[in-house]
């Protein structure tokens, strides 16, 4: 398995290009299913994950064409579809749930691998289940499968609301909700940039969809979806993990794409703590205001809130600030497997279950460490880009998942960093 090196201390100057949204482009692939036209998504991100989606689809009988060095892809489900989403296939991406609407909607019935649990939590589908029977499906759990059958062949519109404003259960129910008959409105809906960026595709495609973005959701069902081309929204998460580079090494960096309403309330706690972020004509830069980082507490919510995605990274940099920060992740029951292997360069963090308190350190040490997830993965880089002498991050398969290109885009700004092949 490759590992990834890093030589802390310099800081970093240059621009960074961000690419397009993993999270908007996994839920904008299933939406092919949506329609016997073609789709066609560019500004698409090159990940692993965005490859198992293309084989989950190519296993339903969608055609999906990588062009342009993997920015475009070409989609198109004219043909049978297979309504069976494999559980060796779902168990690689979580995301793959995202075609259980879809399929449902099309061709009135599916059978969907349960995903199971994941490293940062139990992740439950409730949600998502309790809206389809809502509207009108029926789904037992059998053999590890959902079975779903919409009564008559066809959903019909309910009034949903949900307990937590869950990202996949808004966006697996906006989807099937399209070609339902009537209309449905989901209440606590989620409101992330994904969700919106879902909603523009669908109505490109002929769909009536009002209020994504706030949480309350309204489709009106339609017959049929027509094909369409969406350009991919900007990965926020992308974005904030690098504006996080300049903060934590010093030295200037320019997020080429980056925009400040799609990081929500990261940029308050970013100002708060000592960096100023300022809009230019190409996107976002970013530079500490003077001196030392000051610590701040972080809570992570639903957007427009702190996300938990940026949480992994956002403790990496307060483990050198000045005082002690808070930090309380709320979204996830076990998003904490980032600190003890920061512990192990030399960070003083207590965890309490969801608290994390992190007392800040002068410098952090260069230490030999392991990634746990996608998210945990890239903070340890964060980490090891500030620390003394070396640091090599094992099992990067995890960052590759989300991040295209991480060595090539930190080097280019001047970090010390490479990747080396298979231990
Ligand atoms: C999406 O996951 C993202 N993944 C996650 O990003 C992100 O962390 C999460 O939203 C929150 O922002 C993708 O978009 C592919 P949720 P999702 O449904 O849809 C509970 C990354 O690093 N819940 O909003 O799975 C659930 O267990 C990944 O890129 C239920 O209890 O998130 C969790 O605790 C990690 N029942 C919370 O809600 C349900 O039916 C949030 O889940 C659904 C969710």
């Amino acid at each position: 398995m490759d590992s990834i090196l890093v030589k802390g201390g310099g800081a970093l100057n240059g621009q960074i290009p961000i690419a397009g949204a993993k999270n908007a482009c996994l839920t904008l692939m299933p939406a092919t299913l949506l329609s016997d036209e073609p789709l066609t998504l560019t500004n698409a991100p090159r990940l692993s994950d965005i490859k198992t989606m293309t084989q989950l689809l190519a296993s339903l009988g969608a055609e999906v064409t990588s062009l342009q060095d993997g920015k475009v892809l070409a989609m198109s489900t004219h043909g049978d579809i297979n309504t069976r989403a494999e559980y060796d296939i779902v168990r690689k991406m979580r995301a793959s749930n995202l075609v259980l609407g879809p399929l449902l909607a099309r061709e009135g019935h599916a059978e969907v691998s349960l995903p199971g649990g994941c490293a940062i939590g139990a992740r439950p589908m409730d949600i998502h289940t309790d809206g389809l029977t809502k509207m009108g499906a029926e789904i037992d759990l059998r053999d590890g499968y959902l079975h779903a059958k919409a009564d008559g062949g066809k959903l019909k519109g309910a009034v949903i609301d949900f307990p937590f404003a869950s990202v996949g259960a808004t966006e697996n129910i906006m989807m099937a909700a399209t070609l339902a008959k009537g209309t449905t409105v989901i209440n606590n809906a989620a409101r992330e940039p994904e969700i919106v960026d879902l909603a523009t595709c669908l109505r490109a495609m002929g769909a009536q969809i009002d209020g994504d973005g706030t949480p309350t959701i309204t489709i009106q069902g339609v017959d049929k979806l027509h094909g369409a081309t969406h350009r991919v929204v900007t990965d926020r998460i992308e974005l904030g993990t690098y504006m996080l580079a300049p903060a934590i090494c010093g030295g200037e960096v320019e997020l080429l794409g980056g925009k400040i309403d799609l990081l929500g309330a990261f940029c308050e706690k970013l100002d708060a703590a000592g960096i100023n972020v300022e809009e230019t004509d190409k996107g976002l830069k970013v530079a500490r205001k003077n001196g030392r980082i000051r610590a701040v507490d972080v809570t992570t919510e639903p957007f427009p809130g702190f996300p938990t995605d940026l949480q992994a990274q956002m403790m990496a940099l307060l483990c050198t600030a000045e005082g002690t920060s808070v930090l309380e992740e709320k979204i996830f029951e076990n998003r904490f497997m980032h600190a003890p292997e920061l512990m192990r360069m030399g960070a003083d963090i207590d965890v309490q279950g969801g608290t994390a308190t992190v007392t800040g350190v002068e410098k952090l040490k260069g230490a030999p460490v392991m990634a746990t997830d996608l998210r945990a993965s890239v903070s340890l880089i964060l980490a090891g880009l500030a620390a003394e002498g070396e640091t090599r991050v094992a099992r990067v398969y995890h960052l590759d998942r989300g991040y295209e290109h991480v060595v090539r885009k930190l080097s280019g700004v001047g970090a010390n960093i490479e990747r080396i092949a298979g231990d």
